[in-house]
């Protein structure tokens, strides 16, 4: 006597009938470059189908993804200038952005990203001293929730920044979720990104804030950290090489959070160049956001989510 395990694998309605995990358009949450100006809307050389967008064509380029039922943006704010002040003014980039897609598009989440890289001169994610830069996150992070952003995301990596930001956002009366990067790995997956943000450091390197990637505990250590903080939901980034990380927080949290995977920019372009070459299948990139759920994602973070609305009929 074995096991006929190949009888529910017989043909397509079978394997449908018994899939265990199914991706749609509500699993994804698109990643967006805010600019100053207006009237850009410009495909980055380091990213294909990826764009930068002044606030005013946010409007334009959202509406058929939006008709198509994404449900969240993940807004980053690329400064023409650089400065950190910028970041908290009631009237950034950032902060126009969430107005505007609260104006058009009220159903639409907006998560920020909260960070100073992309601000500051030096490109780094903080400014020297750990508890001085949390002061300043905090800052940046009630001045989204103020403009009305759904929730905020600190990236940064600071220690004690899930604690303060909560403090000082319950302190000014909102209670707009922490949705913490606590487990974001040194990683050289971010390197397109990095072009697209214009916020490569100018010296050194993040390893002095960033998890090493050799660690796995401290990453779990991290993710409890930042519950314990007060995050309502943790983003492992980035994703593909860190499934682990994922499934291990996954049964650890027991559920109780939601798990955000980010399929950051190098696996985007990893992928995306290997398939435009014809090196692989496009398969392959259903196949890698199915290994996120699959491994315990609530969420996943993607520039894929134009490709996924163009081939999800295939799939789905
Ligand atoms: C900024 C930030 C980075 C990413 C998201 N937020 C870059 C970095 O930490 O160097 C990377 C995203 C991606 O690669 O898609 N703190």
């Amino acid at each position: 006597m074995f096991k006929r395990f190949r009888q529910n694998r017989i043909d397509e309605a079978t394997r449908r009938r018994n899939r265990e995990n199914i991706l749609s358009i509500s699993d994804f949450i698109l990643p967006l470059f805010i600019v100053d100006g207006s009237n850009i809307c410009e495909e980055l050389d380091s990213m294909p189908e990826v764009f930068h967008l002044s606030v005013d064509q946010i409007e334009p380029y959202l509406k058929p993804l939006v008709d198509a039922g994404l449900e969240t943006v993940l807004l980053f704010g690329v400064p023409s200038e650089k400065g950190i002040d910028q970041a908290s003014d009631e009237k950034g980039i950032v902060q126009n952005a969430i107005r505007t897609i609260k104006q058009v598009f009220p159903d639409l989440g907006v998560i920020c990203d909260v960070c100073i890289c992309s601000f500051s001169e030096d490109g780094h994610c903080h400014v020297g001293d750990n508890d001085k830069t949390i002061e300043i996150l905090a800052h940046i992070a009630l001045s989204y929730a103020e403009a009305g952003a759904d929730a905020v995301a600190p990236s940064d990596m600071m220690d004690g920044r899930v604690f303060f930001m909560r403090r000082v956002l319950n302190a000014a009366g909102f209670d707009t979720p922490i949705i913490s990067y606590a487990a974001k790995f040194a990683s050289g997956f971010y390197g397109p990104f990095r072009s697209a943000a214009d916020c490569a450091p100018q010296e050194g390197d993040r390893k002095g804030y960033q998890m090493d990637f050799c660690n796995g505990n401290e990453a779990l250590a991290e993710i409890w950290a930042d519950v314990e903080e007060g995050a309502a939901g943790i983003i492992v980034k980035p994703a593909l090489t860190y499934l682990d990380i994922v499934s291990r927080a996954k049964s650890e949290l027991a559920g109780d959070y939601p798990i955000i995977a980010y399929n950051v920019s190098g696996e985007y372009m990893l992928l995306r160049s290997g398939v435009d070459q014809g090196i692989i299948a496009d398969s392959v990139i259903y196949e890698s956001l199915m290994s996120m759920k699959r491994a315990g994602a609530n969420r996943i973070i993607s520039y894929f989510v134009p490709w996924w609305i163009r081939n999800s009929g295939r799939f789905e």
